[in-house]
């Protein structure tokens, strides 16, 4: 999706975020995980393809995420925060991810 067709939505303050988390975030009818790690921020759909447990569930505390890749806490799937894909296998399995910006200090995300 281009840019110019994203509908930013503001989603809370930069310093809301402890480094290297998430946070669980709603929009109308969807729940996202968006993600602080180092300074940058990503939004994937806070649904674990697998068996349908909240990603960002298990990275809510400061400094869970090591790298831009959330981990399942029920089984170990993996997804790239970048592109929501999963890592390390199971064919084209991904989660959607959504972009984020910066604008005076809020986290946007453009869905
Ligand atoms: S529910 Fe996420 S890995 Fe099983």
């Amino acid at each position: 999706m281009e840019d110019q067709d994203l509908e930013w939505k503001e989603v809370g303050e930069v310093n809301e975020w402890k480094p290297n988390s998430g946070r669980l975030i709603t929009i109308g009818a969807r729940r996202l995980g968006v993600y602080r790690f180092e300074d940058r921020f990503y939004a994937v759909k806070d649904y674990c393809p697998h068996a349908g447990v909240s990603l960002v569930a298990g990275a809510t505390a400061e400094n869970s995420l090591r790298e831009p890749v959330v981990t399942c806490m029920a089984h170990g799937w993996r997804f790239n925060l970048e592109d929501g894909c999963m890592v390390g296998g199971h064919g084209d399995c991904r989660v959607a991810a959504y972009p984020c910006r910066i604008v005076d200090d809020k986290v946007e995300v453009g869905v």
